[in-house]
């Protein structure tokens, strides 16, 4: 399976956000991981619906929205208007059988849907959504902040996920060219990596270190 690189942009300088993902396009990405966080969900407020409205017209590359926030249904179409093309939801904020008509919905609009599940939630937790699903967001640090140490003893996790599920299987958190290479054997195929990337000298390189991380 090819590696899809994700950079998540909570490490980039929020301060210049559209030259940091004007920048980053053309680092040999394949889509952009936007944290999005409400102080409830996870102990940090990040981003909402009009940054993501702003950022839209500086890239071509798809946008999935990665929602770390209690109340997921109540926001989530602000985001779609916003311009996000994937859609991430955590399981420990929503139903299985919502999950599933929201994938219709969004499915129907011509857009993904992923579920997320933390370090400590159980992959019983997701199975019976695995079908409607486009990908699976595996969390290997708890959620809340960039920066974090990768959470090693999460990969038996991706592997048993990768028994049930054929589809992209993405890890978040604390990813580098090493903890990469772990996950990627486990069963990973995409990486959503902030600091690694962002604060690389050479974001490119990082990119590249990614990309091969088998
Ligand atoms: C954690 C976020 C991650 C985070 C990754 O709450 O969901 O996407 O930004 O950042 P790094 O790669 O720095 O761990
Ligand atoms: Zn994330």
């Amino acid at each position: 399976m090819d590696i899809k690189v994700a950079p998540s942009i909570l490490a980039a300088d929020f301060a210049n956000l559209a030259d940091e993902v004007k920048d980053i396009s053309r680092a040999g990405i394949d889509f952009f991981h936007i944290d999005i966080m409400d102080g409830h969900f996870v102990p940090n407020i990040s981003i909402g619906p009009a940054v993501v409205n702003s950022l839209r017209p500086h890239t071509r590359l798809p946008l999935d929205v990665h929602l770390m926030i209690q109340e997921p249904l109540k926001y989530m179409d602000r985001f779609i208007g916003a311009g996000a093309d994937i859609i991430t939801l955590h399981i420990e904020t929503i139903k299985p059988q919502k999950f599933k008509q929201q994938a219709e919905k969004l499915h129907a609009k011509g857009i993904k849907i992923a579920v997320s599940l933390n370090p400590d939630t159980p992959v019983s937790r997701i199975k019976g959504v695995l079908e409607a699903a486009d990908m699976v967001l595996v969390m290997t640090v708890y959620p809340g902040f960039g920066g974090q140490k990768f959470i090693s003893s999460v990969l038996p996790k991706i592997t048993e996920i990768r028994s049930l599920y054929s589809g992209d299987i993405a890890v978040d958190g604390g990813i580098d060219d090493k903890t990469a290479r772990l996950a990627v054997k486990a069963g990973a195929n995409v990486l959503a990596a902030g600091t690694y990337i962002f604060k690389a000298k050479d974001r490119k390189k990082a990119v590249r270190k990614l990309k091969y991380a088998h």
